[in-house]
């Protein structure tokens, strides 16, 4: 017996949950019914230490509501996002409604694509520059969701927003519970659905850069490698604070990071100074006037490396009953 073909909305879900997360927790749920995907915050899977707001967990599914809303109009489906809806259930983080069909630019279909290629590297970069067309192209996926990217070396932040990110590495590696909830996440098995598998871990750093990886993300088994001095640094912002800003920002942060993905770019990120409320009051500081800041990602030039696996669809699906337009 033949299967049915996918239809777009199978496709629009296989995309949102590519979508990256914190220790790929993927704390996300979605509903279908007729023309609309609920994207839903599943407080089971938000890190209780790291993320107690759930901050990052809303920049997740903003991600996967990016990736759904890319991977719709790659297909020829334009679709009307509204983020947190309904006051009364702060959980449903975006509601995405077809409207009409629109054809796809060559930009969506190339940043649709590069969902299935995009992931965290936390490899060594290479020597090797960013181009001002390059760091351009990013500035505008930014500005393209209502956000934006402020390159650190070029606003003089990247002295004292490298030092924070010591500063929390630090503070977590001292921090017992911080500790034992990474643990949990991380060093899993290549097949495992979830969480960061030792395989997606970068070499431990020959010496000191000026900031310092997740030393959780360090696979031990690999010889010590040098890493680049001074990556390009980027802190994704947006106007105002608070959760729905969040969720627009996981919006702004993945346009940004598909479209460094098909320019060709390794990234990766570098959430400490966030989730340390000390260092966090630090980076708002800095950040003063320009706007609010909700991640710092590095980015350059690097080899590949492997995806991470994902759950099924089914298991993060509530209940469908979708159109049956067939992926094209
Ligand atoms: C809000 C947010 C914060 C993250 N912070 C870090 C981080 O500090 N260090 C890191 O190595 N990866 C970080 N990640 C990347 C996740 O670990 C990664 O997305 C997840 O393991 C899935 O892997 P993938 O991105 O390769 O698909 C973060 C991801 C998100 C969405």
């Amino acid at each position: 017996m033949s299967r049915p073909l996918p239809t777009v909305f199978d496709q629009a879900l296989a995309s949102a949950v590519r979508a990256p997360s914190p220790h790929n927790t993927q704390p996300w749920r979605f509903a279908v019914e007729g023309d609309v995907i609920e994207v839903w915050l599943d407080r089971e899977r938000v890190l209780t230490v790291a993320d107690p707001h759930a901050r990052e967990a809303r920049l997740a599914c903003g991600a996967a509501a990016f990736n759904l809303q890319i991977c719709l109009r790659a297909n020829g489906l334009a679709a009307v996002v509204r983020i947190l809806p309904d006051p009364a259930e702060p959980d449903l983080v975006a509601v995405l409604r077809l409207d009409g069909n629109q054809k796809a630019t060559a930009v969506e279909r190339k940043l649709a694509e590069a969902v299935f290629r995009r992931h965290t590297n936390r490899r060594p970069l290479l020597d090797k520059e960013v181009p001002p067309s390059v760091r351009s192209a990013l500035k505008s996926a930014a500005l393209q969701e209502g956000g934006q990217i402020d390159y650190l070396d070029a606003s003089g932040r990247y002295t004292p927003v490298a030092s924070l990110v010591r500063q929390a590495e630090a503070l977590q590696a001292e921090d017992l519970a911080f500790r034992a909830e990474t643990a949990y996440w991380t060093q899993r098995a290549a097949d495992s659905p979830d969480g960061v598998p030792k395989i997606a871990a970068g070499p431990p750093p020959h010496g000191h850069g000026i900031v310092s990886l997740r030393g959780s993300h360090e696979n031990p088994d690999l010889p010590s490698r040098e890493y680049e001095q001074e990556p390009l640094l980027g802190a994704v912002l947006t106007r105002d604070r608070g959760p729905h800003a969040e969720v627009r920002a996981g919006m702004v942060m993945q346009r940004i990071l598909l479209t460094a993905t098909a320019e060709g770019l390794a990234t990766s990120f570098l959430s400490q100074p966030f989730e340390t409320p000390r260092t966090r009051e630090s980076l708002d500081r800095i950040f003063a006037g320009l706007g609010q800041p909700h991640t710092l990602l590095r980015i350059g030039y690097g080899y590949p490396t492997r995806l991470t696996a994902r759950r099924p669809v089914d298991e993060v699906l509530r209940h469908r009953t979708g159109p049956d337009v067939t992926a094209g």
